[in-house]
């Protein structure tokens, strides 16, 4: 039996109609979560029309498998992997539209034996595929006081990631650490001070979360590989979570949509773009989008949410 799940989409409406749906198109949800997304693309797509929705949770996709619907396919993968399955589909240069919901899922952090949450007592694993890689607890064992520091200050931004990266290492010399409230309490007590409408352990959390996850390499070989699934004029649309995240999608967006900075003839023919600039010009950039004040009274958690997109071009 599946336990109940709830998870409220961010930017749901914005980032569907950012899409443009096409209703005999071919779509991918690449971040099925709870299924926000996919369930509202299916609403626009016609009998001829195609989702595949991929998760690299079970959880999600045993959620996924509930919905019965001839013009979905699941796949249990990460999304990195996803050319290597569009390519035996046939489908490089054929997909109209790929959203991206990065991070967790409120399904994922509400499950205290995930690991995620550093308010719920639970197993200090932080895996989103459970049967890959190794849980937090023990990465955090095994690594170097400098290694646990670097990955604080690099996924975390956190300024005492010195402080508590000593505290978790000698921590783990005396006792294992396993569970997350150990965690949180010994990030309480290595930090001299912290904001009281921000968790101290906050940071930490989504630094090792990021971490064990691979979640930055993961998003940097999807946007690479969106070059070569979106058929022209198909579209990307991504919903970052944190700056790491944004800055990642916002690069991409500039290095595929802009002409070099100093180019000699202006203004140049559509021939010339073609013939000189197709290895960079690539993508025409949409914008972005950040969700109303209503719809972050309503979920807090979407606060820091930011919606980019854009469309392939045909050169
Ligand atoms: C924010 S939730 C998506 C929520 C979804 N849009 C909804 O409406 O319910 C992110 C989901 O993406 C999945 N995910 C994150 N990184 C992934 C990756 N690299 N490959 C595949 N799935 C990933 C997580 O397991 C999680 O279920």
């Amino acid at each position: 039996m599946l336990k109940n799940y709830n998870h409220n989409t961010v930017l749901l409406k914005e980032s569907i109609e950012s899409l443009n749906i096409n209703p005999s198109g071919i779509y991918i949800d690449a971040t099925f979560g709870g299924g926000g997304h996919s369930k509202l693309i299916l609403s626009k797509l016609n009998n001829d029309g195609k989702l595949f929705s991929i998760d690299r949770d079970i959880e999600s996709i045993k959620i996924a498998s509930l919905i019965k619907d001839k013009r979905l396919h699941v796949i249990h993968s990460t999304f990195s992997l996803l050319k290597n399955y569009m390519k035996n589909y046939n489908l490089l240069g054929k997909i109209n539209g790929i959203i991206l919901d990065l991070g967790v899922s409120s399904i994922q952090i509400d499950d205290s034996t995930r690991g995620f949450s550093f308010k719920k007592d639970g197993p200090l694993d932080c895996r989103m595929d459970k049967n890959n890689g190794i849980p937090a607890f023990k990465w955090l064992y095994s690594a170097s006081e400098k290694k646990i520091c670097w990955v604080l200050k690099n996924f975390g931004n956190e300024r005492f990631a010195k402080l508590i990266a000593r505290k978790i290492f000698l921590q783990n010399k005396i006792k294992k650490i396993t569970r997350t409230n150990e965690l949180s309490k010994i990030i309480i007590n290595s930090i001299p001070c912290w904001n009281k409408y921000k968790h101290p352990a906050r940071r930490t959390f989504q630094a090792i979360r990021i971490f064990i996850n691979n979640e930055l390499e993961e998003l940097k070989i999807i946007l690479k590989n969106s070059l070569l699934l979106l058929a022209p004029y198909g579209r990307i649309s991504i919903i970052s979570f944190h700056s790491l995240e944004d800055k990642i999608v916002k690069n991409f967006m500039i290095k595929y949509s802009q002409l070099p900075l100093f180019i000699k003839k202006l203004p140049l023919t559509e021939l010339e773009i073609k013939n000189n600039y197709k290895n960079i010009l690539k993508i025409k950039y949409l914008g972005k989008k950040k969700p109303s004040k209503k719809e972050i009274s309503i979920n807090y958690r979407s606060r820091s949410a930011i919606l980019r997109s854009a469309e392939k071009l045909k050169i």
